[in-house]
């Protein structure tokens, strides 16, 4: 019998598959990949979306992105700029404000909003006086449904304790903290140190201030990291049990982020200890009693991501996993993203070229993509493969036309193809993905990309 289960075979064995089918792809956190998205993006397209949205007393979530840091990590790959100018943040954020009220000024519905969700850069970096300006006008322009989520990503280093009062004042339960590692040499080799304590501190007053649900991000795949003080982060982690984990395969694009290039690559693990690595975390927060959300997440089991998953209701948009299928998107700020039903919208990365367009009146999209029947389905079908972990064909799915139909047939034929490795299984309506599938999810989906051909001059990380 095949094995299905990573856990269940040698990893030697599990590692030369990985080298067998290692390949380079897009992470489908969107489909079609931001890539494929073309500049300039409809402007009226974007306008008519905003009109039509809370049409149907539908709550949206909202993302707003606050670029700054204080120092730069090595490994860093957000839009993030470091600065120390308090005018250039003033300025950036007077052009959030502007956006906000721009936006909200083309709303034909009273709009509310059921998530709020503020990333960056370091969102507390912000002096606590200007970011309450921005959250009471944001409340005030897009209210939110009495229980809105909402969440944000800090730096725990810059985080003060005012930082943690106004949050919670202002209906935050959620909060995002960013570790990475806690090895000295790691720590030291990608410029950011921070203890155990201090993390440890760091929870215990997010909870006094009444945060409901703490989340710590880590790295997999840092310079410097060997599989037993990789073992020994995970395991200091797991002991002060955070509500959910996020543990991220280090992206490293030195040509694109200028700032990796003081990473010494050969100080990088080898892509079988990356590997071993992500078996190391599961098995850890396994055996510490987490549940293993998509591939490299977890939550304790009452948590609403993991009681989503068990029902195969389990969503992803650009902010990450959620529990919402299908909630409109509005991003605000330098390379916010908007992902809605009919249409993706970007706006413009750079701070300061934000901030002119907005100051100049204009809306600051950078690119966007509309997105046909096509496109939908496919989100569709890409989607549930990467959440939920099946691969099906939505009901008629044939009404698109047969070129469309010959291609989903296509796919799911290459998809079966995997089966002799126990990736996927037979299922009532297609295929379920095995534990071992889960490992090369992205493989999987690569078959219902129809613009990947297309895409041979974009370099993607490696898929595994
Ligand atoms: C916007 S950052 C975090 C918020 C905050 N600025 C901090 O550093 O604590 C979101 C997360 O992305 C992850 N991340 C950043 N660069 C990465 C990279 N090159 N590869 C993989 N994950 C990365 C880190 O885990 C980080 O905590
Ligand atoms: S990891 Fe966080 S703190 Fe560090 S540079 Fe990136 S966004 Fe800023």
């Amino acid at each position: 019998m095949i094995a299905t289960s990573w856990q269940n075979i040698p990893e030697e064995q599990v590692f030369a598959m990985v080298e067998e089918l290692d390949t380079r792809g897009p992470r489908y956190t969107s489909y079609p990949t931001v890539p494929v998205w073309k500049a300039p993006l409809n402007r009226d397209a974007f306008i008519k979306t905003l009109n039509r949205l809370g049409k149907d007393d539908e709550a949206i979530a909202v993302y707003l992105h606050l670029p700054f840091c204080r120092q730069r990590c090595l490994y860093c790959g957000c839009n993030a700029h470091i600065t120390h100018d308090e005018a250039r943040m003033h300025r950036y954020m007077d052009a959030l404000e502007t956006e906000v009220r721009r936006i909200a000024s083309e709303f034909h519905f009273p709009v509310k909003h059921s998530q709020l969700h503020l990333g960056g850069g370091t969102p507390t970096y912000m002096p606590t006086k200007r970011l309450a300006q921005l959250l009471d006008l944001v409340i005030e322009k897009i209210p939110g449904a009495k229980n809105a989520d909402r969440s944000i990503e800090v730096d725990p280093r810059v985080t003060t304790d005012e930082h943690l009062g106004l949050l919670a004042e202002r209906g935050f339960t959620r909060i995002s903290a960013g570790l990475q590692d806690l090895n000295a040499d790691v720590q030291h080799a990608i410029r950011r140190e921070y203890t155990l304590l201090e993390i440890s501190e760091f929870i215990e007053r997010a909870r006094a201030r009444g945060f409901q649900s703490v989340n710590i991000d880590l790295i997999y795949g840092l310079p410097l990291q060997t599989r037993n003080s990789w073992r020994e982060t995970v395991q200091a982690v797991a002991s002060l049990r955070p509500d959910r984990l996020a543990c991220f395969g280090y992206a490293h694009l030195p040509s694109r982020m200028k700032h990796q290039q003081a990473i010494h690559e050969e100080d990088l693990p080898t892509s079988r200890d990356r590997l071993g690595m992500l078996f190391d975390a599961h098995r850890i927060f396994g055996a510490e009693g987490y549940v293993g959300i998509g591939m490299d997440h977890f939550a304790l089991p009452e948590d609403d991501l993991a009681v989503a998953q068990n029902e195969g209701r389990l969503w992803r948009n650009f902010m990450g996993y959620t529990t919402t299928r299908g909630l409109e998107l509005l991003g605000l700020g330098c390379s916010g993203i908007s992902e809605f039903s009919d249409l993706f919208a970007q706006n413009i990365s750079s701070p300061e070229v934000y901030a002119t367009a907005i100051e100049q009146g204009h809306l600051p999209l950078e690119r966007g993509h509309e997105l046909n029947a096509d496109d939908r389905v496919t989100k569709q079908i890409i989607n549930h493969l990467m959440c939920n972990l099946e691969v099906n064909l939505p009901d008629q799915f044939d009404v698109i036309g047969s070129e469309f139909s010959a291609r989903m047939q296509q796919a799911m034929g290459q998809v079966g193809s995997f089966e002799h490795l126990g990736l996927v299984e037979k299922s009532e309506s297609g295929y379920h993905i095995t534990q071992l599938g889960q490992l090369f999810v992205r493989n999987l989906a690569m078959p219902f990309d129809r613009y990947l051909a297309e895409q041979s001059n974009v370099v993607f990380s490696k898929t595994v």
